[in-house]
C-alpha cells in the first residue's frame, strides 16, 4: 500500500469516470488541493482532503510526502512508432539544408531507410534499444504508450517488429497497445505496383498478425503521395474482419480524404490533422473518432499548425500524443507536447493536461483503466518537484519537472528524499 500525504494539488481527478472531454469541458481540469492519495496493490483505492486521510496502519504502508507536490494521472502517449533501428540524423540535417520530408521519402530515405536498417537489425536489438525509450519516457511522465509497427514492410519484419512489442508489453511497467501499420509506405519491390501491396497487406500480412495476437489496432498512412482513402477503406474492412479497429495518420501532407474514411470506419482516432478545414471538423463531430494532433512532427518538420483552436472551439475534442519516430518526431517527451500545444496551438494547460491524460487514453483504447484519478483505475501517476501551480508544466518547457514516477503500484524512480 503507498500512501501519498500533504499533496499540494491532485490533478485530473474524476469521481465518475469521463471516456473523453470534448468542447469547452475541455478547458475545466478538476482537482483538489491539499489532499491523499492512497494506492492498493496495482489500483487507485482512494483519494481526497486530508481532512479526511484513512488511519491507515500496515507493516507494507510506505507514506511518502508531497508537500509542495503536484500529483498527476501519467501521460498516454497514444501514438508513437518507438521500436525502430538506428536514427536518421542525416535526413535530419538534408532537411536544415532544404529537402522536405516528402523529397526525402521519394529518394527512398524517410521509412524506407528505415525499413532496410531494420532489416539488418536484429529483434534482440530492436528491444534493447526501445526498452532504453520506454525508461526515458517513464522517466517524464509516460505511463502507457502505443507502438506502431510499419518499418518492416514485409510479413517477416512487420512480424519481428511486432514480436518486440509483444516482449516489451510483457517486460516493462508501461502499458502497451500494438498497432499494425503494414501500409505505413509502399515497399522498393512494388514502386509502381502500390496496389499489389495493398493486396499483399489485406491478404498476406493481416491475416498472419491477428492469427498470432499481434495487433490491437490497425493504422494506413492515408496521405498525399502514400496511401489513398480508397486503399486505407479496404486496409481497414480487412482489419475490422479480426476485430482490429483503426488508428490511421491523415492529413499530415494534404487533404487526403484519411479523416472522412477513418471516421466512415468507426476509427478510435486520425492522427497529425495539419490539413484540417470544414468538412473534417463536420465529419469528426459527434463521431466516436478521437481528433489526435502530433505537435512535435509539425514542429520537427516545419509543418504548417493543425487548426485546433478551432476544433476544439467547434466543440469536437482532442488528444495530444508525441509520434515518437525517427524521422518526423525523434521526441517522447510528453511535457514538451504539452509546452507545444500551449504555445504553438494557444490550447490552455488544462486543455493541453486533458489532451494528453485522459483523451490520450481513449485515443488508445484505456480510458476505463487509465487517464484520471479515477478510484478503480490503474494505479499511474507522477509526482512533480515543488511547483507553484501546474501552468509550471507546460511553461518550464524542456525542463523535466517530475520527481517520482509509479506505475502499476510500484515507486519507479524517485528522487525525493
Ligand atoms: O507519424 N507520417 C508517417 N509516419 C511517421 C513518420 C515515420 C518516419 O518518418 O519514420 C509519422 O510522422
Ligand atoms: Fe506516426
Amino acid at each position: 500500500m503507498i500512501l501519498l500525504k500533504n499533496i499540494k494539488e491532485l490533478i485530473q481527478i474524476r469521481e465518475k469516470p469521463v471516456k473523453f472531454v470534448a468542447g469547452k469541458e475541455m478547458a475545466i481540469l478538476p482537482t483538489l488541493k491539499n489532499a491523499f492519495l492512497l494506492i492498493q496493490d496495482n489500483r487507485i483505492k482512494d483519494f481526497g482532503p486530508m481532512e479526511k486521510i484513512p488511519a491507515t496502519k500496515s507493516d507494507s504502508l510506505i507514506e511518502i510526502e508531497c508537500t509542495g507536490r503536484m500529483v498527476f494521472p501519467t501521460y498516454c502517449d497514444s501514438h508513437t512508432h518507438i521500436v525502430f533501428p538506428g536514427s536518421r540524423e542525416k535526413e535530419f540535417v538534408d532537411k536544415i539544408r532544404g529537402l522536405s520530408y516528402e523529397e526525402i521519402a521519394r529518394r527512398g530515405g524517410g521509412i524506407l531507410n528505415s525499413a532496410e536498417l531494420l532489416h539488418n537489425t536484429s529483434a534482440e536489438e530492436l528491444y534493447a534499444s526501445a526498452q532504453k525509450r520506454i525508461a526515458e519516457i517513464i522517466s517524464l511522465g509516460t505511463g502507457a504508450v502505443e507502438i506502431k509497427s510499419g518499418y518492416g514492410l514485409n510479413v517477416e519484419d512487420e512480424l519481428k517488429m511486432l514480436r518486440v512489442i509483444k516482449w516489451l508489453k510483457e517486460s516493462c511497467p508501461v502499458t502497451i497497445k500494438s498497432n499494425f501499420l503494414g501500409a505505413h509506405s509502399v515497399p522498393m519491390k512494388f514502386r509502381g505496383k502500390q496496389h499489389e501491396y495493398v493486396k499483399h497487406v489485406i491478404q498476406e500480412m493481416i491475416p498472419t498478425v491477428a492469427e498470432e495476437g499481434l495487433a490491437d489496432f490497425i493504422d494506413v498512412f492515408c496521405d498525399k503521395g502514400f496511401f489513398t482513402p480508397e486503399e486505407t477503406s479496404e486496409i481497414l474492412e480487412a482489419g475490422a474482419k479480426y476485430g482490429l479497429r483503426g488508428k490511421i495518420h491523415a492529413n499530415e501532407l494534404g487533404y487526403s480524404g484519411g479523416v472522412q474514411v477513418g471516421v466512415k470506419h468507426n476509427a478510435v482516432s486520425v492522427d497529425h490533422l495539419e490539413y484540417t478545414g470544414e468538412e473534417e471538423i463536420n465529419c469528426l463531430k459527434g463521431s466516436g473518432t478521437m481528433p489526435t494532433v502530433l505537435p512535435g512532427a509539425a514542429f520537427f518538420l516545419n509543418l504548417p499548425l493543425s487548426p485546433v483552436r478551432k476544433m476544439i472551439d467547434s466543440g469536437l475534442p482532442v488528444a495530444l500524443a508525441s509520434d515518437y519516430n525517427p524521422g518526423s518526431s525523434p521526441s517522447g517527451n510528453m511535457n514538451f507536447i504539452n509546452s507545444l500545444g500551449c504555445i504553438k496551438y494557444k490550447m490552455l494547460p488544462e486543455e493541453t493536461i486533458n489532451a494528453t491524460t485522459i483523451n490520450s487514453a481513449y485515443a488508445m483504447g484505456v480510458e476505463t483503466q487509465l487517464g484520471s484519478i479515477t478510484r478503480g483505475k490503474l494505479a499511474n501517476v507522477f509526482i512533480t518537484t515543488e511547483i507553484e501551480n501546474y501552468n509550471y508544466i507546460p511553461y518550464y518547457f524542456g525542463s523535466n519537472l517530475i520527481d517520482t514516477v509509479i506505475l502499476n503500484g510500484e515507486v519507479q524512480n524517485s528522487l525525493i528524499k
